[in-house]
């Protein structure tokens, strides 16, 4: 269904006429009403802030405000000559120049340097209005510093930007700088509700909330949305609809998902997927639906924002007894669950396999889950397997850490040689919280107690945290211990060496691989953190 011939977009219908009508920015709009009713407006300004948050329509406010032939005033007549031709864009001495398409020097000379000194036409002020302006050429930005330095008193420059590292720091500080917010999505979906009663669309509230979210604080995009949700959806605006139209999951789906996954239950999780999929749902976006779910799960949990998000029981349809209540589900495992989603999102931009990266940061939260000392366990399992050593879970306590030796060694290394090399010829075995090193040497040993403190300070350090570090020798009987003989058959080097786990591709098993070439960062930071 094509607009109306004639039909003007819901943005430039609800473009704010005046400070009062802008939303989501009492600091600026504040100041600058201020500026004009105590006549200290300076002569340039430079509003910085995302896209579609008010900075060209503040821009043109402000400059209704200085020329309204009722004014200067904070709050512009709007049915003046002047008011009407600014709104209009058609003033000739409110200039506007969209710095995107007239990057060069001669359009600043043209527009600005040529016409600047010149007396306003009719109105009280010349007014500049430079769009994206971080786009200027540097000479243009050189034309302009020498206006800015020196402006003639009946001028006023707005700079606006979505960028203002690229503003230069000599233009940047000749202006006065205002800021302008993302709008929050409860004022969004506000501005929606009353846009669509005016223009009589009827909209489940839910699917302006969809609208706001989608929109990520522009209240441009969310009107140019709503325009586009009121063709898409026929008669009623409706959630589902304008999941729909945005390329989202259904609710239900996100919901399995979610449910499967806060629930812990891979056979659900599987379930959910293969619909998922099967739907033809990109793994980017599903990652980032999910993610947001449980962001807001998150934060109502740890008491940051109030809503009702959290699902009653978003039970998997498939498996309904399975998912608990979400009531019961700890903050650190959402915090777990959405650094794990982050990450996926992360990785997705460089592998080739979205769909397995969506697999494993899935799969991998459900069965590690909450249990971080069973995670890091698993952690193990994995590396001890690749590493030749199938000592299977059991040997938890005491499991030796070759990976975390080699980087005491290299740190202890940088001032203690010898030391160093005691320590590499030692094992280090984690003992429940803290460590121990265990020497075949006596010799090594007794230079490690010389510098027990030292060493301690470099593991703590390496670990993030203050550990235990107790000393001790070998007894001979375990000096040919099961664990080095196995090292020695191991297919991978015995020595500590900083590369403890093989690269991915040294690994027969493709599976394993997969793992390796995904995981293998994150495991060892999930140990340090520990
Ligand atoms: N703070 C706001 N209050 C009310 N309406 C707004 C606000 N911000 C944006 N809008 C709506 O969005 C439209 C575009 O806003 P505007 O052109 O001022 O954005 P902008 O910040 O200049 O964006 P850009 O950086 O993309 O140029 C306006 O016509 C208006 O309908
Ligand atoms: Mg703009
Ligand atoms: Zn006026």
């Amino acid at each position: 269904m094509n607009p109306p011939e004639g039909y003007l977009v819901l943005a430039r219908k609800y473009r704010p006429a005046d400070f009062g009508e802008v939303l989501g920015q009492p600091q600026a709009a504040g100041l600058l009403q201020n500026a004009v009713a105590q006549k200290r407006v300076a002569h340039a300004y430079l509003f910085t802030g995302p896209r579609g948050v008010g900075k060209t329509t503040v821009a043109r406010i402000l400059a209704k405000a200085l020329n309204c032939t009722q004014g200067p005033r904070p709050d512009p007549c709007g049915q003046c000559p002047s008011c009407v031709e600014i709104a209009a864009s058609s003033s000739l001495d409110v200039l506007e120049m969209d710095a995107a398409s007239h990057t060069g020097v001669d359009n600043i000379r043209e527009v600005i340097i040529d016409t600047v000194r010149l007396l306003p036409n009719r109105d009280r002020r010349k007014i500049f209005i430079i769009d994206e302006a971080h786009m200027l050429s540097q000479a243009a930005f050189n034309a302009l510093l020498k206006t800015l330095e020196e402006p003639p008193p009946h001028v006023v420059f707005i700079l606006a930007t979505t960028e203002a590292s690229k503003i230069p720091p000599t233009i940047g500080s000749r202006c006065q700088r205002l800021r302008f917010k993302p709008i929050s999505p409860e004022d969004l979906a506000r501005c929606l509700a009353d846009v669509s009663k005016k223009e009589g669309i009827k909209a489940e509230p839910e699917a302006l909330a969809v609208i706001a979210r989608a929109s990520e604080g522009s209240l441009r995009d969310a009107l140019g949305l709503l325009d586009q949700a009121r063709s898409f959806c026929e008669d009623e605006v409706l959630a589902d609809g304008v999941r729909e139209m945005l390329g989202y999951l259904g609710r239900e789906m996100l919901e399995s998902l979610a449910g499967a996954l806060l629930g812990r239950d891979s056979r659900a999780l599987a379930l959910a997927l293969q619909k998922i999929y099967e739907d033809g749902a990109e793994p980017a976006q599903v990652i980032r639906e999910l993610r947001s779910l449980v962001e807001d799960i998150y934060l109502q949990k740890i008491g940051a924002k109030t809503g009702d998000t959290i699902p009653n029981s978003p039970r998997s349809p498939a498996n309904p007894g399975a998912a608990p209540e979400l009531g019961m589900v700890s903050p650190n495992f959402l915090a777990f669950i959405l650094r794990r989603l982050n990450a996926a999102l992360a990785e997705l931009r460089f592998g080739d396999s979205p769909r397995l990266v969506l697999d494993l940061a899935l799969f991998g939260a459900v069965e590690g889950g909450l249990d971080v000392e069973n995670w890091i366990s698993r952690l193990e399992a994995i590396e001890n397997h690749l590493s030749g050593k199938n000592l299977g879970p059991g040997l938890r306590e005491d499991s030796s850490e070759p990976e975390l030796l080699a980087k005491l060694v290299a740190s202890v290394g940088q001032d203690k040689a010898s030391l160093a090399h005691a320590i590499e010829r030692a094992d280090i075995l984690k003992n429940g919280e803290g460590y121990r090193l265990v020497f075949s040497r006596s010799f090594d040993l007794e230079q490690a107690r010389r510098n027990q403190d030292a060493i301690a300070e470099r593991l703590s350090a390496l670990l993030g945290r203050p550990v235990s570090l107790a000393l001790e020798e070998r007894p001979a009987a375990r000096s040919q211990g099961a664990a080095k003989e196995a090292k020695k058959e191991s297919p991978s080097p015995s020595a500590p060496d900083p590369k403890a786990l093989p690269p991915a591709d040294d690994v027969a098993d493709p599976a394993m691989k997969e793992a390796m070439r995904v995981f293998g960062g994150s495991l060892k930071v999930t140990k340090k953190s520990s």
